[in-house]
């Protein structure tokens, strides 16, 4: 099965900075068994897909989407606009967006439910935050945020839901979660899923990532455990010599 790769530029890159990274870097050759995708800024949306079309490398997602259609929504773009320019995957619930934007797990299920409504890959974001590792609240906390995520979302045919893992202390502070932890977290997701839809449905229409400081140096060290299918990468997907590297390093695994 694929290795995914994911990229989120966040709000860091230009968009001929964008189209640059994902014409040079994502790309720049075959990387073998990875699916990547990019999720560059709204605004470079369009550059990176044209700089990807037609070539055999990464696909492109938007960093969010609003959970309406159309209508006056000032500011917001609808999962249908993203689809309509070619993008195939959308982040949902990311923590920067539940902290700054205090995105609740009840909009990221109406975002989830439109993602899926206009034909996109849902990747919903989930994680503890510091306090909550450390109160012991961990389990309790991810196994909500996939409940209520997923809340009222059938799965068949050939839909993908991707759930990306990614504690809120690790997600930019360099301070990587230990490869057991994570797959210990991953194993529980994915019985939280199976109880939901039963455990072959799981297996067949979940994949799950791991995200929070990965990089060229710990990227096999998450691809080695079971149950992780990939990783959702902010900052070391930002400079070409990260990102290559950091692809060349999930390739090899
Ligand atoms: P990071 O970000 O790799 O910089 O920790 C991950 C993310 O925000 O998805």
């Amino acid at each position: 099965m694929s290795k995914l790769i994911f990229g989120n530029w966040k709000m860091n890159l230009s968009a001929a900075a964008s189209a640059e990274m994902a014409s040079k870097v994502a790309c720049a050759k075959d990387y073998g068994d990875l699916e990547v995708v990019v999720f560059p800024t709204f605004t470079a949306l369009s550059d990176v897909l044209k700089a990807t079309g037609g070539a055999p490398c990464a696909k492109v997602g938007g960093q969010d989407c609003f959970w309406e259609t159309r209508g006056a929504y000032t500011g917001e773009v609808s999962a249908a606009q993203l689809k309509e320019i070619g993008c195939s995957h959308v982040l949902i619930g990311h923590s920067e967006r539940r902290r700054h934007l205090h995105e609740t797990d009840a909009m990221v299920n109406h975002k989830l439910k439109a993602a899926r409504a206009a034909g996109l890959t849902p990747v919903l974001c989930i994680g503890e935050s510091d306090d909550e590792r450390r109160a012991g609240l961990w389990a309790a906390v991810i196994e909500g945020q996939v409940t209520k995520g997923l809340a009222g979302v059938n799965v068949g045919g050939n839909d993908q839901i991707i759930i990306a893992y990614e504690p809120v202390w690790a997600v930019g502070t360099g301070r990587a979660c230990e490869p057991e932890a994570a797959r210990e977290a991953h194993a529980l997701v994915m019985n939280s899923i199976a109880e939901i839809y039963g455990p072959e449905v799981a297996r067949q229409h979940f994949r799950l990532i791991y995200g929070g400081s990965v990089d060229a140096t710990n990227i096999a060290s998450y691809l080695a455990e079971e149950g992780i299918d990939g990783a959702l990468v902010g900052g070391a997907s930002q400079q070409a010599a990260t990102f290559s590297a950091l692809l060349e390093a999930a390739a090899a695994k």
